[in-house]
């Protein structure tokens, strides 16, 4: 089990934790379960807050892991029930963490595989690519498919999507926290960067 602890909550790249440590973030919109799925990473219930409600995280927030390395949790894009100027606002302070922090390894978008590919997110995607930002996607919630076939339809047209933009595909990660499945290769794909970071 790995050891996880809260270190800081920032709205500004100024405000972020100091320090040379590698890190990896995860986003993803509202809701998609990036809060739920760091928990499952961290077997820590309650350490990341997590809701039914979109918008829940807010802030950027730094967790260290074996005292080696930051994992951070960022709040949802997309979030339709703010304001365009909060909205604005919002993706600012989130594109200033991202292409300002220079220990940032990856980027773990997480995506919904119960929909097919949405725009935004592949807008997303390939403005961390234009930011030569290293990626990697997640597929959150899979236990909520009964039907194996619609989550290979939706997983196969969101490749499909990709390659539209990308000579080569990022790695792929299904999971569910849920039924904690997904972590061993997440995990095992997390270390090797950070240790490579
Ligand atoms: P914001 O911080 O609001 O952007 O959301 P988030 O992406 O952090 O999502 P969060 O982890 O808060 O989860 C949103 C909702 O989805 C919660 O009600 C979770 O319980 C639920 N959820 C998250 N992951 C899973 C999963 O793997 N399976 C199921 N069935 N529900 C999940
Ligand atoms: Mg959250």
């Amino acid at each position: 089990m790995p050891q996880a602890s809260f270190v800081k909550s920032s709205t500004k790249l100024i405000q972020c934790p100091e320090t040379q440590l590698p890190e990896v973030a995860f986003i993803g919109r509202s809701n998609v379960g990036k809060s739920s799925l760091i928990n499952m990473l961290c077997e820590k219930k309650g350490m990341a807050k997590t809701s039914s409600t979109p918008g829940k995280t807010q802030h950027i927030n730094h967790y260290l892991i074996d005292e080696k390395w930051h994992l951070v949790d960022l709040p949802g894009y997309g979030y339709a029930r703010v304001s365009k100027t909060e909205r604005a606002k919002f993706e600012d302070f989130i594109s200033e963490y991202i292409r300002g922090r220079g220990n940032l390894c990856c980027v773990f978008v997480l995506i919904d595989p119960r929909i097919p590919p949405q725009q935004i997110d592949l807008d997303f995607i390939n403005w961390l690519g234009k930011n030569n930002i290293p990626i990697g996607i997640v597929f959150t919630k899979v236990d909520k498919l009964k039907k194996e076939a619609e989550l290979i339809a939706n997983i196969d047209a969101f490749k499909a999507a990709l390659f539209q933009s990308w000579e080569s595909l990022p790695e792929l990660f299904l999971t569910s926290a849920e039924k904690k499945t997904g972590k061993g290769d997440l995990w095992d794909y997390i270390n090797s960067i950070v240790k490579n970071g």
